[in-house]
């Protein structure tokens, strides 16, 4: 039985060089086998937002923006938790009807995100979550989104935050994140 936040970490995975040379990929995926685990990732999670929403004087959380893809495995269940809506953010071509796009440039190429123009309401306060901050470029790009249809991002939240790649530098809101780790190889198991 899984019980506090660093046994929870034990359980994430390092894998070097994939999905390509020199990336060291944390993977989260064990944590999703063990459901105690689970658990209390998913409470930290929650806490960690309603910390975050007293703090700010009560606010109410309006929507849970979610990244794709894993962002998806944690926006829906802290949405409930927080009784806002869901909404996604996707890789380009995914999402029908009427949506609005930015174009962001990656380590190789560049990437566009999307998000329907309809699901998000001006003035809006939003909570953008992701499994995880690298570069922040993707964060980045839904924290545009989010803005252009006239909402607010209150809070950018992460489970695991990549720190020396710096990636709060390129983001607005402020950032919670709930597990540190090194991003290089060198840095492996801590
Ligand atoms: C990963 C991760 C974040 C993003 C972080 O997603 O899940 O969304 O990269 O990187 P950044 O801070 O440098 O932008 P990936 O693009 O691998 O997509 P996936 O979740 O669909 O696998």
């Amino acid at each position: 039985e899984i019980r506090d936040i660093e046994q929870v970490k034990e359980l994430i995975k390092s894998y070097p060089d994939f999905p390509s040379e020199g990336v060291l990929f944390r993977d989260i995926f064990p944590i999703f086998q063990n459901p105690s685990a689970l658990d209390c990732l998913l409470n930290n999670l929650v806490e960690q937002a309603l910390e975050f929403a007293k703090k700010q004087g009560s606010i109410k959380i309006d929507a849970v923006v979610g990244l794709d893809a894993r962002g998806f495995l944690f926006g829906p269940t802290l949405a409930l938790k927080l009784q806002a809506k869901f909404v996604p953010v996707r890789k380009v071509g995914k999402l029908p009807g009427q949506t609005i796009k930015f174009t962001y440039v990656k380590e190789y190429g560049q990437d566009v995100m999307e998000i329907q123009a309809d699901a998000i309401l001006k003035d809006e306060k939003v909570l953008i979550v992701d499994d995880l901050l690298a570069t922040g470029g993707t964060c980045s790009a839904a924290e545009n989104l989010v803005s252009q249809l006239g909402a607010t991002v209150v809070l950018n939240q992460f489970v695991i935050e990549l720190s020396d790649l710096k990636g709060r530098d390129l983001l607005t809101a402020p950032i919670y994140s709930i597990l540190s780790f090194g991003a290089w190889i060198h840095h492996l198991k801590k």
